[in-house]
């Protein structure tokens, strides 16, 4: 018998069970869920990580939907358990969904929602942060300040990387990464050399337009490249960002051999998923190249770090805050919800995930559709016309 779980709950006699295994920024998502004649439970059980015999228990004998986050391990188990109380619909409050087996939840007819179009610009953005703590050494400068060592000005303290000038490389092009590539290329001048299997024609276009209007005024012009190859970023790039999708090709993606290709001086940022680097591998690279720095958001195993990554001077780590602006994560909670509840309702699922502006809408009601389901055309579902 599973230990009963601490809930919340809004809207009692409302006809459609909707469990929430966390808390959630914002309340739009609940008020939207109410309105549609959901009663919604929240897990308000002071545990960060819920276990599959907790997330059991939440879901109980009767529940026709969940919104699960990307720490829970849902697969087999869970999908089975939510199909055995009625349930049809699950979804994800992130864009990656490597915790999620979707073949699992293809067996069991259940939907499986993610929330895209939303985080873009806000990872992007921390992912430019940490490019710029680490070129700067911020953290290091300012734990000296606090820590009472400061003296005086002195020509050779804390000096980083010129940004300007220097090449910024991406892997995997996508939004985010793509995002990412003009905030630097944009705010700091620099050039861009990106892998990816797509060509990315529209940051190609936006780089060649800026270069022109940078000749125009008489600077130096921007450039870019599409690399052939990853190994090309990594041996050519100054600041190397991570953006691919976690799966079994991108494991460990960069690894000791890789490492040891990049320059001595380079940055390396991750803000996609802790797997894709060797951290036994950095820790080490960290240690015999000490001009060589790392800004991670997440790491490989998750909430822990590899012993040595903390002692690192030359390591800016952060606690998976990619996504943590107020308006992302009050928007995923809402795309999640909306998930959710289009599949309880029957209604279609919206043509273009990305396309989110609608549903983040609060002065409108959001269309009848599911924003983004990932298994869509595995279980068959209809596309919006709208
Ligand atoms: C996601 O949505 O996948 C992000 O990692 C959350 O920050």
């Amino acid at each position: 018998m599973a230990k009963p779980v601490q809930i919340e709950v809004w809207n009692p006699k409302g006809k459609y069970r909707v469990v929430s295994t966390k808390p959630m920024p914002g309340t739009r998502w609940i008020n939207l869920l109410i309105e549609q004649d959901c009663r919604v439970e929240i897990c308000t059980q002071k545990k960060t990580i819920l276990s599959v015999e907790d997330i059991i228990a939440l879901i109980g004998d009767k529940c026709d939907g969940v919104i699960g986050q990307l720490t829970e391990d849902w697969g087999e188990t869970l999908f089975a358990a939510l199909s055995r109380a009625g349930g049809t619909a699950f979804s994800n409050m992130a864009v990656g969904y490597n915790n999620v087996d979707v073949n699992a939840a293809n067996k069991y007819g259940v939907a499986v929602g993610n929330t895209p179009g939303v985080l873009t610009e806000t990872t992007a953005e921390l992912a430019a942060s940490l490019s710029l703590a680490a070129a700067r050494r911020i953290v290091e400068a300012d734990e000296f300040m606090r820590a009472g060592l400061y003296d005086g000005w002195l020509p050779h303290l804390f000096v980083g990387n010129l940004l300007k000038g220097q090449t910024v490389g991406v892997i995997g092009a996508g939004r985010i990464g793509s995002a990412y590539a003009r905030m630097m290329v944009e705010g700091f001048k620099m050039n861009l050399i990106y892998y990816d299997l797509y060509q990315a024609t529209r940051l190609e276009k936006f780089v060649t337009g800026y270069g022109q209007f940078l000749k125009a005024n008489g600077e130096q012009p921007v450039t870019w490249r599409r690399a052939a190859t990853m190994d090309e970023v990594l041996q050519e790039a100054d600041v190397i960002s991570l953006h691919p999708v976690l799966d079994k090709t991108t494991y460990h993606l960069i690894n000791k051999e890789r490492l040891a290709t990049m320059k001595k001086e380079a940055i390396l940022v991750n803000c996609s998923r802790g797997p894709v680097i060797d951290e036994v591998a950095l820790v080490e690279h960290l240690k015999q190249n000490p001009m060589f720095r790392v800004g991670l958001d997440v790491f490989e195993d998750e909430r822990y770090m590899k012993p040595g990554l903390a002692d690192m001077k030359n390591a800016i780590v952060v606690p998976h805050i990619a996504s943590a602006s107020k308006w992302t994560r009050e928007g995923m909670a809402t795309l999640a919800a909306l998930n959710v509840l289009g599949k309880i309702k029957g209604y279609p699922v919206w043509g273009d995930p990305n396309r989110v502006e609608p549903f983040l809408n609060e002065n409108a009601p959001p269309p009848a559709a599911s924003p983004s389901i990932v298994n869509s055309k595995a279980l068959g579902l209809p596309v919006s016309k709208l």
